[in-house]
């Protein structure tokens, strides 16, 4: 470590260096270090990304301090009141909201790609039974590529945009496939009249020996949750799409790797933590244990749903969930849901104790989907799916956005070396 302290006292003290500062339209300030090791041989170091802008974007604004979530400058609680998730998703790919014949002409070509290839249906039954549906989403959604060779080409904008449009209508008939493959019932398919989110529900739960109907507030709480879960700006699913993307990867694949980033535990996979942790809790009276072990260093457990890297006030999404919470408890499942009991118990209860203060973690967007889905009969390991049917619009739009961007370079981060310095080769026999 004192080497690594001298090198940086010999070489800045005495070398002052100017470097532009860029100003956002809004949110903090960004110092441009994008020719410095071209010019002073000396890299920048942000393991995690906490200080790091990784490109300009124009999609989501965040002010994790104020509790702001803007999507194309529309506050995410106005989306949420007044839109509908097709609106929303064109929105966020095309920057502006649909006029009547626009969203009109969306919702028909969306519909109209929610068919899978016949052949893809093999695909589903290689997968074991009680294979994870998310491990079955990477592997569906990354083998699109070997079907739409049609929209391959990623220099050609129409391409792009209907790759866009493919993934964004195939993601609920994906999802839904892989929850029917789950319960060993046959594949239900898209049905044209219905809305986007009332077909996915139907390819779930529907049969074919009857009718199915979904239910108007189960239709009103996924068009909700899509809504709230559709864009984040540079989460770690959304860098991982870009990063893919800028190898010039086809969007399928690009999709598939931003699917296999939002699974984990620490991201998307949140949603499914937190209610396997409200599993553990069991009951109100084991609270204050599972809270120690969250202050624990030395013990991983952590309060899932809790804490973001961004957000250091309330999860807007949160506050906006916990409502809809309430209605779908009080109409659709027994109101005095213990999950829900125990989950409002246990933000009351860490946020009025001062690790949790002093660290500004508060729910954020996955603490109360997970009750929503399963007050739904979503079960639990079709909760981070759900999270990617919503978020693939904001996946395509940051990767429509780099891909038509003439300076897209590939990103490839450089590191700090802390390995053995040079040394020659030992010949097997020369070795202790
Ligand atoms: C999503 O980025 C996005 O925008 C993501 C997302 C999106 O829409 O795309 O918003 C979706 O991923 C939401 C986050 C879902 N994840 C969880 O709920 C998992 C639980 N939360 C954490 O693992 C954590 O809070 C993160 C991953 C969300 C954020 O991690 P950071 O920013 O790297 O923070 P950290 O791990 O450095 O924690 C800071 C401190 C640490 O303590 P000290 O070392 O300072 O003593 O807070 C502690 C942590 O130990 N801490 C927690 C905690 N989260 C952080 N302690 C107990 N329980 C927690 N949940």
């Amino acid at each position: 470590m004192t080497e690594k302290h001298y090198l940086i006292q010999e070489d800045t003290a005495q070398k002052k260096i100017d470097l532009e500062v860029m100003k956002p339209v809004q949110g903090p300030l960004a110092v441009d270090v994008t020719k410095l090791y071209r010019d002073q041989g000396i890299l920048t170091y942000d393991p995690g990304f906490m200080s790091t802008a990784s490109c300009e974007s124009s999609i989501t604004y965040i002010d994790g301090e104020a509790g702001v979530l803007e999507y194309r400058g529309y506050p995410i609680e106005q989306l949420a009141k007044q839109a509908d998730y097709l609106e929303v998703a064109y929105l966020l790919l095309y920057g502006e909201l649909p006029n009547r014949s626009q969203l009109l002409e969306f919702d028909h070509i969306i519909t109209h790609h929610t068919m899978l290839n016949e052949n893809l249906k093999d695909f589903f039954g290689g997968f074991h039974y009680d294979a994870h549906p998310m491990a079955i989403m990477v592997g569906v959604v990354g083998s699109l590529s070997a079907f739409y060779h049609d929209s391959l080409d990623i220099n050609n904008p129409r391409h792009r945009e209907i790759s866009a449009h493919r993934l964004i209508a195939k993601m609920p008939t994906i999802a839904a496939a892989s929850y029917k493959h789950n319960i060993s019932e046959p594949i239900v398919y898209p049905d044209n009249d219905l809305s986007y989110c009332a077909n996915l529900l139907q390819m779930m739960f529907a049969t074919p020996c009857e009718q199915y109907q979904p239910n108007p507030l189960a239709v009103e709480a996924i068009n909700l949750l899509f809504i709230l879960h559709a864009d984040h700006e540079q989460n770690a699913s959304t860098s991982t799409v870009r990063l893919a993307g800028s190898s010039q990867a086809n969007p399928f694949a690009c999709i598939a790797a931003g699917i296999a980033s939002l699974w984990g535990p620490a991201h998307g996979g949140a949603n499914e933590a937190v209610l396997n942790m409200l599993t553990e809790i069991g009951d109100l009276s084991n609270i204050d244990k599972y809270i120690a072990k969250a202050k624990d260093k030395k013990d991983p457990f952590r309060l899932m749903g809790f804490g973001h890297r961004v957000y250091k006030y309330y999860d807007p999404r949160a506050n906006i969930l916990r409502e809809m919470c309430t209605k779908v408890l009080n109409e659709l499942a027994d109101s005095n849901n213990p999950m829900f009991e125990l989950a409002l118990k246990l933000e009351e209860i860490a946020l009025k104790d001062e690790y949790f203060l002093q660290r500004k973690l508060y729910p954020n967007v996955d603490f109360y989907s997970g009750i929503i889905y399963r007050a739904l009969n979503i079960p639990n390991n079709m909760f981070t799916v759900m999270f990617a049917i919503a978020r693939t619009v904001g996946w395509v739009s940051h990767w429509l956005e780099m891909m038509s961007d003439p300076l897209q370079r590939i990103g490839r981060p450089r590191q700090i070396y802390m390995g053995s310095p040079r040394r020659d080769f030992v010949p097997l026999d020369e070795r202790s």
